[in-house]
């Protein structure tokens, strides 16, 4: 038993990681070329964070939260920024590809990394089906702007085409008129009557999706520098228009649509976790760049923390220049961007817009394309993975064969799943990750472990959470027991039997953490960051919801059959141990 705890357990050292994958490194095949600057990577990460979640999910969010969903991008905000430092001390200390899989191997051993490898799955190949997805509704709506009007079953997934389908003629068996149906109920019931039926099964299918999916893996195939110059110039033309949409919007605020400033209240306001959250996916993402950077330690801490801020100023102030434009029930919309626009007749501006969003999100698809083939490639190169996955192009100088498989599991998918599903997904998935990347830097700090290879690197302020986090604590109680006394005895409120209790387990969960790690704060003088960083993202995971974890948990559940019928035999680290013994 404790030798199979010390093989879950085998770690690699920071100093061995960075000896492994030098640059030009002939024997471990890592000759990628050094070419990213800071400027490269701030780009590179507004390409991955500014995306489908601010042009699209963004206005479920605010038709739930009212302008009071600022607050929400505020404190995720915060969340990611947390979690942004621990990642900058992790990419600054281990500079090498696989984000934070790498840095679980370095401070929680094996099969954490493994599970954040295959949870990091979750984050960027089933993100990219969501982005493909929204993609997709923006290239149609456009399309049908200029008179190309594409037929519904092709633009459409299998479930959305069938639920609408149903809720359509439930509504119109209650007498309403086809025409006063919502656009999305007409598009679903015209989608699934209209389409062919080929062995009993309707052919709906999201042709677009797959299309741009094609596309955007065909230039990471091709190579860095190709996919480089297009991401500059993509982030560029999408600040552009993002400042555009402010600058312009800002005219047309009313400033009584801001009152009252959180109609539905907290539980309204977070209701938008998953979207909001998704809406800032992708500075971590800039880790995965480390092998072609040319001075990585210095540039992706930089990088990550720069790109985080801008995009926080612009989300907040485009939440509250949305929500002051129309009523904010009004922003229930896939396009929430183009709508304000539209709504005040500024159809030019909202055309543009639209064309804009459909350059984001292709940019977006980019960076998570070109990431996940170089966590697998690292995956593989340990062992844990077959090595085909490491394998790079001659010519291109890419991971081809992982970049081609990238490609298919994005863009079959994408054909058929439901977006509001593979954001949930996505959420759950990539705060999973931020809670054991922040959990992986107590670790370390805790044993000491980087503190010859990282004094050069940049570090997580040192603030020593004692008394602050205890205070914190006691400060949440006083709050909840002033202002949230309904929703505390509706939590403690023994009615609804498993039902109802089931949906209580995340929630008691984060309190039992949150109840461990002030202990633990105050014995051991954790530092204050990682762990608020910890709860913060800890607690976002709670507001997902028990299915959301249901399926999140069967997907590590898999995760953890694959490793321990491939990577525990095959672990670079076990066949090294087994060397080592003969
Ligand atoms: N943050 C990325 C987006 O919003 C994933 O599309």
């Amino acid at each position: 038993m404790s030798q199979l705890f010390k093989n879950l357990t085998r770690r690699k050292s920071a100093t061995e990681l960075l000896a492994e994958h030098q640059p030009d490194d002939s024997i471990h095949g890592s000759d990628l070329i050094r070419s990213l600057q800071l400027k490269d990577l701030i780009a590179f990460g507004i390409a991955a964070i500014v995306g489908a979640g601010i042009f699209s999910t963004i206005g479920n969010a605010s038709a739930a939260g009212g302008p009071g969903v600022s607050l929400l991008f505020i404190f995720t905000a915060i969340a990611c920024g947390f979690s942004a430092l621990c990642y900058a001390q992790f990419a600054s200390t281990i500079p090498v590809s696989g984000s934070a899989y790498t840095y679980a191997y370095a401070s929680f051993g094996e099969l954490i990394a493994w599970i954040i490898g295959w949870d990091l799955l979750m984050e960027y190949a089933i993100g990219n089906i969501a982005v493909a997805i929204s993609w997709s509704d923006y290239f149609t709506a456009v399309m049908h702007g200029v008179g190309l009007t594409i037929p519904e079953y092709l633009t459409m997934d299998f479930l959305s085409a069938s639920r609408g389908y149903q809720a359509a003629q439930e509504m119109m068996a209650q007498g309403q008129a086809f025409a006063a149906l919502p656009d999305s109920k007409q598009e679903a019931y015209l989608a699934w009557q209209q389409a062919p039926t080929i062995a009993g099964i309707k052919l709906v299918a999201d042709i677009p999706a797959l299309g741009i999916t094609i596309l955007i893996t065909y230039l990471v195939y091709i190579g860095i520098k190709e996919s480089k110059r297009t991401a500059n110039l993509l982030v560029l033309l999408k600040l552009i228009v993002i400042l555009l949409v402010i600058t312009v919007g800002a005219f047309y605020v009313r400033t009584d649509n801001w009152t009252p400033f959180a109609p539905n209240g907290i539980s309204g306001i977070l209701k938008g976790v998953s979207a909001v959250f998704f809406a800032y996916i992708g500075f971590d993402a800039i880790s995965t760049t480390a092998e072609e950077c040319e001075n990585p330690q210095r540039d992706l801490p930089r990088a990550m923390i720069f790109s985080l801020v801008i995009c926080t100023v612009l989300y907040v102030v485009l939440a509250l220049v949305l929500t002051g434009m129309v009523p904010f029930q009004e922003l229930a919309v896939g396009d929430p961007l183009a709508y304000v626009f539209s709504r005040v007749n500024l159809d030019v501006i909202a055309g543009i817009v639209a064309v804009s969003a459909i350059v984001a999100m292709a940019s977006v698809l980019l960076v998570f394309q070109y990431g996940q083939p170089r966590i697998w490639m690292t995956m593989s190169r340990d062992g844990l993975l077959p090595g085909a996955f490491s394998r790079i192009h001659p010519k291109y100088k890419t991971p081809y064969f992982a970049t081609f498989v990238t490609g298919v599991v994005v863009a079959v998918p994408a054909l058929f799943m439901n977006l509001t599903e593979v954001t949930d997904l996505t959420s759950i998935g990539t705060l999973f990750a931020f809670v054991l990347v922040c959990g992986g830097i107590l670790l370390l700090e805790e044993k000491q472990k980087v503190a010859t290879a990282t004094h050069k690197g940049f570090r997580v302020p040192y603030i020593n959470g004692k008394y602050v986090l205890p205070l914190l604590v006691l400060t949440a109680v006083v709050l909840l027991n002033q202002f949230g006394q309904a929703e505390v005895a509706a939590f403690f409120s023994m009615s609804g039997g498993w039902e109802s209790f089931q949906h209580k387990i995340p929630l008691l969960g984060f309190v039992g953490v949150t109840a461990i790690f002030t202990v633990l704060t105050f014995i051991k003088n954790l530092s204050l960051i990682p762990v608020l960083g910890l709860l913060t993202n800890l607690y976002l995971m709670t507001e997902l919801g028990i299915t959301n974890w249901t399926r999140f948990l069967v997907w590590l559940v898999l995760g953890l059959v694959i490793y321990f019928t491939y990577g525990y035999r095959n672990s670079k680290l076990n066949k090294a141990a087994a060397t080592a013994k003969v």
